[in-house]
């Protein structure tokens, strides 16, 4: 595969210019116009098979058409694919209960579904505002001050108008400010940071509202593959439980065996042993059906949702549940979670070790990993090895992202490393 040099075919040209003429422009164009898939392959229009380090961004667990996926999927389709909320379905039930016990959550935990990351996120900020309205000092009737929420800055939490509120990058959020008020960033990382937000609370003309909630990525994805820190998470910890302020922890990038547990708050060198509050979850779940959502922790923050707080049409819907089941089961039966955590270091090692001035530190848990470019020549990187047919991700001008399928073989992860050896050292920068 390395040795074939691929370009754009004739049919990828005349999709992208059928792409360009009805889809908005908030992407950019694509780079190939993809048909189908297998295991961790894709093929393209005209036929070019790619290696995929990608997995549609940390989504596509079981890579592509698992048999048990499409089987489970199928099967649900036959049966009901979509009932409302007015009515439940045993998917939906099941998978509810599967990621309360995978998250460890404590009895008396329940999950809210939603279709994205980003809803994950909504749902988890408004169950922070309500939580915020039970804090001494948060009550404007008498005087009170919003609660607070503190995001982290470089995170990432998606593109509604809420979690675009807690999302850092300026250059996708300031257009469209003014966004949810009384969300604040502190910075990624510093416990002083943290602090000096928290010593801001205060009664009388100058202190700001209480902390409702703290959120934030084990490993800061978008942000080019970053671990917040095992010390800092803990000392996290620590703050919001003496100041009552939650604790969620965006698994949407990091979780569903990610980084080589269930929840990557599960990892004692990302979070120090912590437990959240609450977690989101996303991308992985279904395996690439579109679903997300948010587990509470205890009965007690679960139950200020109460009918009507929240909502969406296709919540639970149960093709998007059984694509769950089903998902979870085949990372459990084939014993994914420990072939993340093999590949993983297979990978970093190999990364670490390519004899290339360009490639620098190697870093990430999992099949989340990152490495370094000595210059910022990221997307001509992840253009030379497309040419190539291996897919990686330019997450970063320096950084190159690799999120595979959890199903990647040793075969596949020497594969990409060849490739790799083999980019020129003097690229162009972005
Ligand atoms: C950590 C994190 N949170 C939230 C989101 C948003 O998820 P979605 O794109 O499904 O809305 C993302 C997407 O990349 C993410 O990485």
């Amino acid at each position: 595969m390395a040795d074939n040099l691929e370009t754009l075919g004739s049919n990828d040209n005349k999709w992208l210019g059928a792409y360009k003429d009805v889809h908005m422009n908030v992407f950019g164009t694509p780079l190939r116009v993809m048909d189908h898939g297998e295991g961790a392959h894709l093929w393209d229009v005209d036929g070019n098979e790619y290696l995929d380090f990608l997995g549609g961004i940390a989504v596509n667990a079981l890579g592509y058409a698992h048999p048990a996926w499409v089987k489970a999927i199928a099967e649900q389709a036959a049966k009901v694919a979509h009932v409302s909320n007015y009515f439940a379905t045993e998917p939906q039930i099941e998978l509810a209960s599967r990621l309360v016990e995978l998250a460890g959550a404590p009895k008396g935990s329940h999950v809210y579904f939603g279709n994205s990351g980003a809803e994950g996120n909504e749902a988890a900020i408004k169950l922070a505002k309500l939580y915020g309205r039970t804090l001494p000092g948060a009550l404007p009737d008498i005087g009170g001050k919003p609660a607070r929420i503190l995001a982290m800055t470089h995170g990432f939490h998606g593109r509604t108008l809420g979690a675009l509120s807690a999302t850092w990058k300026p250059a996708i959020r300031k257009p469209f400010e003014p966004l949810v008020p009384a969300i604040e960033f502190v910075e990624a990382g510093s416990v002083e940071s943290l602090q000096r937000a928290f010593n801001e609370t205060g009664l009388g003309h100058y202190g700001k509202g209480p902390v409702a909630a703290v959120i934030m990525e084990m490993i800061q994805g978008e942000a080019g593959v970053v671990p917040l820190g095992a010390d800092y998470v803990k000392a996290a910890r620590e703050l919001c439980d003496r100041h009552h302020a939650l604790l969620i922890i965006d698994e949407v990038q990091c979780g569903i065996g990610r980084t080589g547990k269930w929840f990557s708050f599960q990892r004692e060198d990302l979070s120090g042993g912590i437990t959240p509050d609450a977690i989101t979850f996303a991308k992985g779940v279904a395996g690439g059906f579109p679903m997300g959502g948010l587990i509470a922790f205890g009965d007690k923050l679960s139950s200020l949702f109460t009918p009507g707080s929240h909502g969406s049409t296709f919540a639970g819907n149960p093709l998007g549940a059984a694509a769950g089941l089903a998902t979870l089961k085949v990372i459990e039966d084939e014993n994914l979670l420990a072939n993340v955590e093999e590949r993983g270091r297979q990978l970093r090692e190999g990364l670490a070790s390519l004899d290339n001035p360009l490639f620098g530190e190697v870093r990430g848990r999992g099949l989340l990993d990152a490495v370094q470019l000595a210059h910022p020549c990221a997307h001509a990187v992840a253009d030379w090895a497309l040419q190539r047919g291996l897919i990686v991700n330019a997450v970063a001008p320096n950084a190159l992202r690799f999120a595979p399928p959890l199903i990647i073989t040793e075969h596949d992860v020497d594969q990409c490393l060849e490739i790799l050896s083999g980019v020129p050292a003097d690229l162009p920068d972005d």
